[in-house]
């Protein structure tokens, strides 16, 4: 899936990805925006290097719109533990390593942060269908170590409902992030309860898990990922969850791009999903550098908000930073909007092998996430 981690020859500014918005064009009428909307004079953030695209005359600056108003209240610091769901449970975790069972396989693959020892026997991960050796930095199904018998690269996998692949990728991954099934759940709820087909808008989407999700609970999705053979991945995992009629539409395109079009033509979401990398590509080679780029995002989601917005969720992984740093750029961005910011850490907490005996608990990702309240 994975757009490697490159660091661009120029780091671009801080607000420097895409079109610079003029006051008068500011959008009115979200929820989100109707607050805060006060006619207060730009402050544009000192131009330095553009992104490469930018560079290349792709696009000018979209700056940052100065927030007026109070902060959103806060809840800090929230736990979303992801346990065993569907098809998936984390069985044990140690020594740089994790157990996990997926369907019918069990998969070993590294995971720095499991500091401490192994809770069950080695045999028990000996006896693992797959592992993954090795760094990420090669293509090709090489790095799957099966230790029985060679397994096809993919296999059935249920979570909330929805049918999708598992699938062994070159970078480790394996179709699915479990530790967002708590948003996802979160989301689904959203759905459910609202008296009306809620526009669901998930970027970086990969291989559509989530849209799916959304969809199958009656959302109206766009799902965005930069990647060609991701949206393939997606467009067969919904054709596996029999959701060819749902009104999904997949878009191939860089997140920053597409939202700054939408942003433009007036479109209005409510409820955005977004997992950005620290470093990505979009298709057409635009850098994505997650701390250059994630102000202007939130500033240009929090515009894309339908006046009745459910919410905005921003999970952020394998960067050096602390949940706070995503929590209080939310409240900045969502300054006169009311409603609340709740922060804090995706988590999966290990099940034994039969995945109903709760134990030690791994942190995968750091969360934010906007409700109206
Ligand atoms: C970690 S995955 C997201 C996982 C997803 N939220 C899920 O839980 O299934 C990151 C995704 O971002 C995509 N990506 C990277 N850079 C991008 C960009 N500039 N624009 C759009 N998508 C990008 C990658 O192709 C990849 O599918």
């Amino acid at each position: 899936m994975k757009n490697k981690e490159r660091r661009p020859a120029q780091r671009p500014a801080a607000g420097g990805y895409g079109k610079a918005r003029q006051p008068e064009q500011r959008s009115s009428g979200t929820a989100a925006s109707a607050s805060h909307a006060k006619q207060q004079p730009y402050k544009p953030v000192p131009s330095v290097e553009k992104t490469p695209a930018a560079a290349a005359g792709d696009q000018q600056a979209r700056t940052l719109i100065v927030r007026e108003g109070d902060r959103p209240a806060e809840r800090v610091p929230l736990i979303l533990e992801s346990a065993a769901a569907g098809d998936f449970h984390l069985i044990d975790s140690g020594d740089g390593l994790k157990l996990e069972q997926y369907g019918p396989y069990r998969i070993v693959r590294p995971e720095a942060q499991a500091l401490w020892p192994k809770a069950l026997p080695q045999h028990v991960w000996d006896r693992a269908d797959a592992v993954f050796t090795g760094d990420t930095d090669e293509d090709g199904m090489g790095r799957w170590r099966f230790q029985r018998e060679a397994l096809g690269e993919t296999w059935p996998l249920n979570v909330l409902g929805v049918d999708f692949l598992g699938r062994f990728t070159a970078f480790r991954h394996v179709g699915v992030f479990p530790e967002q099934i708590a948003h996802w759940a979160w989301m689904k709820a959203q759905i459910e309860a609202a008296k009306r087909p809620l526009k669901v808008l998930n970027l970086f989407g990969y291989t559509g898990v989530a849209s799916l999700v959304a969809a199958a609970a009656g959302a109206e999705v766009t799902h965005v990922d930069a990647s060609k053979k991701a949206i393939g991945w997606a467009r067969e995992n919904q054709a596996l969850s029999r959701l060819e009629k749902a009104p999904i539409r997949w878009i191939c395109d860089d997140a920053m791009k597409f939202i700054q079009r939408e942003e433009r033509r007036g479109h209005r979401y409510d409820i955005i999903l977004t997992d950005p990398p620290k470093f990505g590509r979009g298709p057409a080679g635009e850098v994505w550098h997650l701390f250059e780029h994630l102000p202007v995002m939130l500033d240009v989601c929090r515009e894309l908000l339908a006046p009745d917005a459910r919410g905005v969720v921003l999970t952020a992984y394998s960067i050096r930073a602390s949940f706070y740093s995503i929590h209080e750029l939310m409240r900045e961005t969502m300054r006169g909007a009311g409603g609340l910011v709740e922060s804090g850490e995706l988590v999966i907490r290990e099940g034994g092998l039969d995945g109903k005996t709760p134990q030690r608990v791994l942190s995968t990702s750091l969360f934010s996430r906007w409700v109206p309240q």
